[in-house]
């Protein structure tokens, strides 16, 4: 059994260490809104927060977690900057087909945390992991930047 920090709660996990905290979130705790893509670290779908730093569910195995804080898209609606990106996500309605969004507005709250006004370099840059089969990243570079505007 292994204890983890998710969204602010401990919770018990029973699974073999070797276990992707993404598979402990998905089929242990129920909380899907984490994507699983390519499971190897290179479409940024299953990126959750882990200490406040974007970080791949599919590649980090919950042994190496320890008491570090796992926060996932489900907590967004309750936290301001997670709000505000939700908020303009809908404004530009950015979302396609959806499935890369999770990760995609895990990565941008995570910019955003770090770098309140992020010039288009920076967007890039944070964003440069998460990939959009849908081809949304106008729109997703254009509600980071309404997002960014709405917490200055
Ligand atoms: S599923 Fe983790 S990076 Fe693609
Ligand atoms: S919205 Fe479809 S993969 Fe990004």
């Amino acid at each position: 059994m292994t204890q983890l920090n998710v969204n602010g709660k401990t919770v018990n996990v029973v699974a073999d260490p070797s276990t992707p905290v993404l598979w402990a979130l998905r089929d242990n705790l129920q909380l899907t809104g984490t994507k699983f893509g390519c499971g190897a670290a290179l479409c940024g779908a299953c990126t959750v927060h882990i200490d406040g730093q974007p970080t791949r569910s599919c590649v980090t195995p919950i042994s190496a977690v320890g008491t570090q804080k796992i926060t996932t898209i489900e907590a967004m609606a309750d936290d301001k900057v997670g709000r505000a990106v939700q908020a303009a996500w809908i404004k530009h309605d950015v979302a396609q087909c959806g499935y890369c969004q999770s990760g995609q507005i895990m990565s941008a709250v995570g910019l955003l945390r770090a770098k309140r006004r992020p010039t288009d370099a920076d967007i890039d840059a944070a964003m440069a992991g998460n990939v959009c089969r849908c081809g949304t990243y106008a729109r997703i570079r254009a509600a980071i930047k309404d997002a960014a505007q709405s917490l200055a």
